[in-house]
Order: structure tokens, then sequence, then C-alpha cells
């Protein structure tokens, strides 16, 4: 039996408009209204006349079990629990967010000139959610300066532009103008919605991955750390509203929309980051699974084996503790405000934790029990506890590494908080 889909916290009965132009771009976006349906969002149509010489309103309101709206002077009620008004103005009451994918040349020059001759372009004019345009059009339409002019005006006030993906279009030509795929453009919704989240005007840095120690050009020494946790503590984040840097390794993993992303490797690359990344910021979340001892020595050439080999010593010396750093850093500076390690154990939990939560100067240690399949590396779920330095202990059930990362930015959040109060 295969799961459903998670909901996203920050998406859930959020009322989205979905504004479709005409554009061969209008297949991609019943997936996002799909996708941002199965998220939990309630997601209103609207489709222009052209849009609808490419996809038919009838495939958005399958996925979205919505009325889909295509006329001016079409009620808004019809079923969906919005106010009986003429369309354009019940469907702008209590919008989150409009969000306008494919938005075309002519539907940009509309909105810049706030004409309103269809229904879209009126409920935009009406709406006062923000505003989300994702341009998808020619390469050379899209360079076309009256669009750049367009995209400009509209910028100036306020709208949110998802930047076009370079690539082949379906005329053949190649160029800058491509609408982006669905998990980039759901990204960008995030963005948008979490923008005045409890992390707001927050720098939060995490890391991620399992760092890697060369023993020659092509070997290493690793451990088993997916990235997963670090990237579901970086979206939370972003879900927050908070500006995050994320120091990975993990890099075969889809960047979390927003993020800054500085690629690391060895234990030694990745304190180099954190200590240069720390500075200013108010939270570090230490995910990464780092190495505590490295080869002594890098061959230059790759290690062969002898015929009469029966094995061969490495000799390991120790690496740098990164957290330790951070604590001689922050004592002079004082940044970061929150630091936040994790722990994965296979025995005596919550005592090795703790001693390292007090050794490591931790604001908050998160205990994973790693002696079960569900939980800690690799896997979706993790079980942890979250130590405080006041000698309390949360216990989370077993639970998805999303949700995990939720919680612990709900602690991290009121951390700051408190710090808040009483400075
Ligand atoms: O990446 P996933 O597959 O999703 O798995 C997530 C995870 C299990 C890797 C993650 O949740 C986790 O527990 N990370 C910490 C792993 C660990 O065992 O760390 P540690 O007990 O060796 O170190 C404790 C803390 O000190 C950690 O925050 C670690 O980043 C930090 N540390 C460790 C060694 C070192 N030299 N410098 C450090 O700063």
């Amino acid at each position: 039996m295969t799961m459903a889909p998670e909901k996203i916290t920050l998406l859930e009965n959020k009322r989205i408009l979905l504004g479709v132009t005409g554009s061969i771009a209008a297949y991609k976006t019943v997936d996002l209204a799909s996708k941002l349906n199965q998220a939990g969002a309630l997601v209103d149509v609207i489709m222009t006349e052209a849009a609808q010489q490419f996809v038919t309103p009838l495939a958005f309101q399958s996925v979205t079990g919505r009325a889909v709206y295509t006329d001016l002077w079409q009620p808004a009620s019809a079923g969906n629990g919005l106010p009986t008004h003429i369309a354009h103005v019940g469907l702008g009451e209590g919008a989150d967010l409009l969000v306008i994918a494919p938005a075309t040349a002519h539907t940009l020059a509309k909105l810049a000139q706030g004409l309103a001759d269809n229904l879209l372009t009126v409920t935009a004019l009406a709406a006062r959610c923000p505003l989300m345009i994702a341009p998808a059009m020619d390469g050379g339409m899209y360079m076309h300066p009256a669009t750049q002019a367009n995209l400009q005006t509209l910028q100036g006030r306020g709208v949110l532009l998802v930047e076009p993906e370079e690539g082949r279009f379906a005329s053949g030509l190649v160029g800058k103008g491509r609408l982006p795929e669905t998990p980039t453009l759901i990204g960008h919704v995030r963005r948008a919605l979490g923008g005045t989240g409890r992390l707001a005007g927050r720098r939060v840095v995490v890391t991620a991955g399992g760092t890697a120690e060369a023993l020659d050009p092509v070997r290493y020494i690793t451990n088993r750390s997916s990235g997963k946790q670090g990237y579901a503590l970086a979206q939370a984040a972003l879900d927050a509203g908070a500006t995050v840097t994320l120091i990975t390794s993990a890099q075969h993993l889809p960047a979390p929309t927003g993020a800054h992303i500085v690629p690391v490797d060895s234990a030694r690359s990745l304190r180099d980051a954190v200590l240069h990344a720390v500075q200013g910021a108010d939270v570090l979340l230490m995910a990464a699974a780092v190495a505590d001892f490295r080869p002594a020595q890098v061959a230059e050439q790759k290690i062969k084996k002898q015929d009469n080999d029966t094995g061969i010593t490495l000799e390991l010396t120790r690496n740098p503790d990164i957290l330790l750093d951070v604590k001689a850093q922050r004592t002079t500076d004082g940044w970061p405000r929150v630091v936040v390690g994790f722990a994965a154990e296979s025995e005596n939990l919550l005592a090795n934790a703790r001693d390292k939560l007090q050794r490591k100067g931790l604001d908050l240690m998160v205990a994973n029990d790693i002696s079960a399949a569900d939980a800690g590396f690799s896997v979706d779920t993790n079980r942890v506890t979250v130590l405080d330095v006041q000698g309390g202990q949360q216990p989370l059930e077993l639970m998805s590494k999303t949700r995990v990362s939720e919680l612990i930015i709900e602690r991290v959040a009121a951390l700051l908080t408190d710090q808040t109060e009483t400075s």
C-alpha cells in the first residue's frame, strides 16, 4: 500500500487562486493545482479564454474538486463556500495568494497597465492578497524590452516574480522562458505564504549530510547520513519565514527553494563554512553527521594493493569538533543566538545526548533513537527526544522528518522570543 502524500502544514486550508493564461505551459499547472490540493490547499482556478485553448476547465476541476472560473459574470459561490458576489470580488476576498502561472506576455502587459478585461485581470485588481507571477513564453518575447519593462513595473509594485528557466521551447527554439517544474513553483508559493512566519527576519544556518574524509583521490570514509533531516529543517525554517543558509554534503537532494546552498564535503570544509555562516546568524541547526576522525594522510595517488597484501592499517587523526569551535566563537561575539545539536545514539541515548548538550554549550539537543529501522539515518521518519538546558525532555513519537523539523522550529522560535523579551 502506498502512503497518501503528506500535507504541508503551511499550505493546509490556505486559499490559493491560480490564474492560468494561454501558454502551452498551462498543462503543467494542472499538476501544480493537483499537488497544491494534495498538500491541503484550497485551490480556485481562474482560466482565461486563451488558456482554455490548451487545457479544459474540467482538467483543473478534476484535480482540485472545486469549480473552475472562466467568466467575469459567473457567481463565485458555486458550492465553494465563497461569498455570492460577482466572481471577481468573491474570489479575491479572503484569498491568501493569487498565483498566475503560466503568465503570458499579454497578461503581464495588461497587469502592468491595470487593464481589467477578463475575470483574471479584474480579480488581480480586486484581490488584496499578494500576487505571484510565473511568466512562460518564447525566449524572444521574454527578453523583449516591453516585457522586461512590464515585469519591472510589476515588481516595483511588490508583485512576486518566479523567474522562468532556460531550456527548449515547444517551438524547438532554446532560451529563457520555460515555466519551472511543480516542486519549484510550490517552493515559491511556500516562500510567499511563509514570509510572515515566526522566524521572519531571522537568519538560520542548517547543516545536512555526512562528511566525506578522503583516503586517496578516489576513496573516502563517510557515514549513512542522507541529509533528509537537515533538508527538512531548512524547509521548515523557510516556511517559518527565515533566511536560510544550508551547508550540505547531500547535494543530490533537491535544494529547498529560497535557501542559500553552500556545498561542503569534509569535516574541515564544513567547519570553515559553519564558522563563516554563523556570524550574525540567529540560529544554527547542526544536523550533519560529522566524522570525528579522518585519515592521517591522504595518498596523492590511488592506493594500490600488492599481491601479498592481506590487509592495510589506516592511521586516523582527530577532526575539529565544530560545535566546540562555534561555542568558543559565540562566547566572544554572541552569534548565533540559539544552537541546536543532534545526537544519533545506539545506546544510553538520553545520557549521552545530555552530556553532549552540556559539553558543546547547546540550547537544545535532539536525541535520535537509531536502534529502530524507522528512525535516524536515511529513512523518512524519525523518533527523537528534545533535551533543553533546564533539564527538560520532550519525547516525540515516530513521525516524518518534516514534522520533527516543524516542532524543532517551534522550540527554536520560542527560545528566540524568550531571549528578545528578557533582553
Ligand atoms: O541525514 P539523515 O539520513 O536524515 O539522518 C539524520 C541524522 C541521524 C544524521 C541526524 O538527525 C543526526 O542525528 N545528526 C547528528 C549525528 C551524530 O551522531 O552526531 P554526533 O553525536 O557525532 O555529534 C553531536 C553533535 O555534534 C551533532 O550536532 C554534530 O553535528 C556535532 N559534531 C560532531 C562531530 C564533530 N567533529 N563536530 C561536530 O560539530
